[in-house]
């Protein structure tokens, strides 16, 4: 046999005894965190592995009598490193957990590992609609795009904004916002002048903000990964697209809290929708904001950083329920978890696994030297819409 193909059969088998068998025999309970630390992503990295860290330091490293050890790996941003880093910790580290996946294309290449190992997965980011479904194994604490877009699409028809350009990133979570935004959009009434994506890697904004201004829709839609909103919203404004009276609704990846503040006036006023702003009104979110500011030199959380703080919520509460064991018996108590999050009470559906919440409609506001996400309206128990096609 190929040497290459004798060595992943043999990862193969090494993933096929595992199964259902007690994870570590030591006195620990692992939980391995896959995470984009270098590369275009790694700000989504840095606020997912502060966020884990911020929830275990206030609420200690011991969970049914086990020392509770997060093993953090950085997957660059690549699929085949995420994969190949989750059958190591299976197999080598026998974590009882596989979390993180910052991206969508790396939740869906490491699916398969869970599923063979039946190794619980936590998505505490990804948010194409399709990921709860690539293994029976994964749980998600993140968000849907389609929960957020529609949201979004019925405000948008509700206020006046008749005709949209959509801008998206290339690939899945962009396919899911243009998608279900503009199915919701035209069922409610609007048009759609034109469809246009960009590319996932170094994208260049402006040949395409050209011809939304161009097109001189009334709104321009938009949804970019985290990280990648304040090269948009620069252009918008450099191509003067706000000065010819094109509004900006975006999903709320695009303001991001990580980086609204280096955007600058261009983002006042724009609105968007999503699950979590750090503005969030309750005593819950002021403690956790305040907390991961202390933590983490002055930094605000943003809803990667939440999605990975509910996570380790989700595992804890599964460890306690099952006594420290894993395979199917935490998957099943990872199930049905209803609980105050920063972001709002939200639940873990128990048929679909994914994650339950209130979507927020946001406008971007100045209070004193800093931008916010204020909330403005809000949608209670919204379900991922993307799950009924
Ligand atoms: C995704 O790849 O699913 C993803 C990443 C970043 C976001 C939203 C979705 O802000």
């Amino acid at each position: 046999m190929h040497k290459r193909h004798f060595l992943s059969a043999m990862l193969s088998v090494g993933l096929a005894t595992m199964s259902g068998m007690a994870q570590a025999q030591d006195n620990t309970f692992k939980v391995g965190l896959i995470l984009p630390m270098s590369g275009p992503f790694a700000s989504t990295g840095k606020q997912l592995e502060s966020a884990a860290r911020l929830y275990m330091a206030q609420h200690g490293d011991m969970v049914a009598g086990r020392k509770v050890v997060l093993v953090v790996k950085d997957d660059t941003g690549s699929p085949e490193v995420t994969k190949r880093i989750a059958q190591e910790l299976v197999v080598n580290e026998k974590v009882h957990v596989l979390a993180g996946f910052g991206l969508t294309p790396l939740a869906m290449a490491t699916a398969p590992v869970a599923t063979q190992s039946k190794t619980p997965m936590v998505v505490m980011a990804a948010a194409t609609s399709i990921v709860t479904e690539a293994s029976p194994y994964i749980v998600r604490t993140s968000f849907t795009v389609p929960q957020v877009v529609v949201t979004l699409a019925d405000w948008a028809s509700k206020n006046n904004i008749k005709r949209v350009v959509s801008l998206v990133t290339d690939y899945a979570p962009g396919i899911d916002s243009e998608k279900y935004f503009n199915q919701r959009f035209i069922a409610n009434g609007g048009v759609v002048v034109e469809t246009l994506r960009v590319p996932l890697r170094s994208p260049d904004f402006a040949p395409f903000l050209q011809r939304v201004r161009d097109a001189k829709p009334d709104a321009l839609f938009t949804f970019v990964p985290a990280g990648v909103g304040s090269a948009l919203m620069k252009q918008f404004s450099e191509r003067g697209l706000d000065k010819a009276g094109i509004r900006l609704i975006a999903e709320g990846s695009v303001t991001d809290d990580d980086i609204i503040n280096s955007m600058g006036e261009v983002a006042v006023g724009v609105v968007s929708a999503h699950h979590y702003s750090a503005a969030h009104k309750s005593p819950l979110n002021k403690k956790f904001v305040d907390a991961f500011g202390k933590a983490n030199g002055g930094a605000r959380p943003n809803f990667m950083a939440v999605g990975a703080y509910d996570g380790m919520r989700v595992i804890y509460e599964a460890a306690k329920a099952t006594k420290g064991q894993g395979g199917d018996a935490l998957l099943n108590a990872m199930k049905g978890q209803v609980f105050e999050s920063p972001r709002g009470q939200i639940y873990i559906d128990a048929q679909t696994r994914d994650v339950v919440q209130s979507i927020y409609i946001r406008r971007v506001e100045r209070i004193g030297d800093q931008l916010w996400n204020q909330e403005i309206e809000t949608v209670t128990d919204v379900k991922d819409i993307g799950k009924s096609r």
